[in-house]
């Protein structure tokens, strides 16, 4: 028999080691030959640790396992897959599951993240593959036909980023990937670099050869010890393979690539203080122009992409631009992997195409909130993104559709808040988050996230609300406006639309023009 327990860290976070080890011993007591693959995660995460058993039928899903549940579930029949109250059925059937679609995360949870076998078996290195017949400038074209924009928030088109590196001249260029993952309630990136990381190594080989770019550096933070081990032995794989270095698969092209790990500062997610802190120097932010597409690592052209952006080019370049680019809706084209946390029963990743509203994804898909209580707001796009009231929830998932409210879906990440939130207490938030994690490069953002706490702590004492919301209206203008980076031009979008859609909080009159 073959059965599955996940390595990812969220799996790992509640006890899938201690279920593995003890499902080992039992196993053995009982005389029983089996296998015990440490997969990926599903990405439903409150079902973690899932545990799941090859069948003739297919994979049958339990969960979630505790140590203390193992031996009940071999007496019940678990190798053959038979019903137990902890038993979900088929794992593809799963409702959560099926309703997805999988492009970036399709082998994610399914295969061993560290067998090349696996990975080969399921489509693994047909993008490379395929690349490595066309020229530089026909990877760069299919990408940019396939409609792929920067996953990481900003929703640059990637295929475009990458005919500037291409274009830019340059001895070395370098691949650079942020893996920093900064943003509350996203684990995307994780979870692909723990459950599948030769995609990212094959998105990040194709980059290469598309730009001419030699070397590639994966930059993530030291919070992220399992990806980081995991991504040490996928590299080493992958070189034995020959999959890197002097020659890409036997190819004239040649790609390496080293993972670097920051100290978890956030502003050390922006591109140019990424790179920054990757020439070993202090994580501020640069001023851009000059863009790191031209002048980016130790001056060279650079591509920084997201995880997420550059483990969507393996399908891309395998299946073709059109494949892709037939998912989604308006300019959001492709499949977009959703994080789904905070106060919600079904917590986890669900990828699918662009398009579903807020309403499928927190009521149908998410199962309304976890405390059972009534949906106060959510918060999408990490710690500076805007929180929406339920009145908005028919806000589609999509870039334009966003930025029309006043919004953004960044990383993608959706974290959900009971009617028991303080919105007032989450807009001061906002502005200690900046205050304590801006680069002090700019002062609307040094300084002004400090004034903001100030201003949000008078307006809670009843100092004159009405005055400070006036000034504080007035500094998130300013911030917005006249900040170097996102960091300090972001913070107002939480602050803002908490006092826009939840005046009550503030004790204020509702805000007309806001
Ligand atoms: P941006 O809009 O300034 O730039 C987007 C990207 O396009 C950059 O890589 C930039 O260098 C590139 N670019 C622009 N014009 C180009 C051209 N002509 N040729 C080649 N490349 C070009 O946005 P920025 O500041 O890079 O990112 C802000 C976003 O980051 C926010 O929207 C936010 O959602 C997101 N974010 C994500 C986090 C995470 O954890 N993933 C954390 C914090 C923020
Ligand atoms: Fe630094 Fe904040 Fe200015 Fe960004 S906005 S450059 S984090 S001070």
């Amino acid at each position: 028999a073959v059965l599955y327990v996940p390595c990812d860290a969220a799996a790992l976070a509640v006890g899938a080691d201690r279920v593995a080890d003890t499902l080992a011993e039992e196993l053995s007591a009982r005389g029983v030959d089996a296998q015990i693959v440490r997969n990926g995660s599903r990405g439903m995460h409150w079902l973690e640790p899932l545990v799941e058993v090859e069948t003739e039928r297919g994979r049958i899903a339990y969960g979630p396992v505790t140590p203390a549940d193992i031996a009940g579930l071999l007496d019940t029949g678990l190798l053959e897959g038979a019903d137990h109250a902890l038993c979900h059925g088929l794992t593809e059937e799963m409702p959560f599951l099926k309703r997805q679609t999988r492009l970036t995360f399709s082998r994610c949870g399914i295969t061993d993240p560290l067998s090349l076998e696996h990975y080969e078996a399921h489509h693994g290195f047909l993008g490379l593959k395929r690349s490595l017949e066309m020229t530089p400038a026909e990877i760069v074209q299919e990408v940019t036909d396939s409609g792929l924009r920067g996953r990481g928030g900003a929703g640059f088109p990637t295929g475009i980023k990458w005919n500037t590196v291409l274009k830019a001249q340059g001895d070395q260029k370098y691949i650079v990937c942020n893996a920093d993952e900064g943003d509350s309630g996203t684990f995307s990136d994780r979870m692909i670099m723990e459950g599948d990381p030769f995609v990212l190594i094959e998105g990040m080989a194709i980059a290469g050869i598309a730009v001419g770019a030699t070397k590639g550096y994966i930059y993530t933070r030291s919070e992220y010890p399992h990806a980081i081990a995991i991504l040490h032995d996928a590299i080493q794989i992958a070189r034995k393979a020959g999959i890197l270095g002097p020659s890409v698969m036997g190819s004239e092209h040649a790609f390496d690539m080293e993972v670097r790990e920051g100290a978890g500062a956030y502003v050390c997610g922006e591109e140019t203080s990424l790179l920054n802190s990757l020439e070993g120097k202090r994580g501020i932010v640069r001023a851009k122009p000059p863009l790191p597409a031209i002048e980016g690592l130790f001056g060279k052209p650079t591509v920084v992409n997201n995880v997420m952006s550059l483990a969507s080019v393996p399908i891309i370049m395998d299946r073709g631009a059109r494949f892709y680019r037939d998912y989604g809706v308006g300019y959001s084209h492709g499949t977009i992997p959703i994080q789904l946390t905070g106060n919600i029963k079904n917590s986890g990743l669900f990828e699918t195409a662009f398009g579903l509203t807020l309403n499928e994804l927190i009521y149908d898909i998410g199962g309304g909130t976890l405390s059972g209580r009534p949906v106060k707001a959510v918060q999408v796009g990490g710690p500076l993104g805007a929180y929406f009231p339920p009145s908005l929830f028919d806000t589609i998932f999509d870039y334009e559709a966003f930025v029309e409210r006043n919004g953004m879906i960044g990383h993608a990440g959706i974290v959900v808040f009971d009617d028991t939130v303080d919105m007032l207490k989450q807009a001061r938030f906002a502005m200690e988050f900046c205050a304590i994690e801006s680069c002090g490069k700019c002062t609307p953002c040094r300084i002004g996230s400090v004034r903001g706490v100030e201003v949000l702590d008078r307006i809670a004492r009843g100092d004159q609300p009405e005055q400070q919301v006036e000034l504080l209206t007035d500094l998130c203008d300013t911030m917005k406006m006249g900040s170097l980076c996102a960091l300090g031009g972001f913070a107002p979008y939480p602050v803002m639309s908490s006092l826009t859609h939840f005046p009550q909080d503030f004790h204020v009159k509702p805000l007309t023009d806001a």
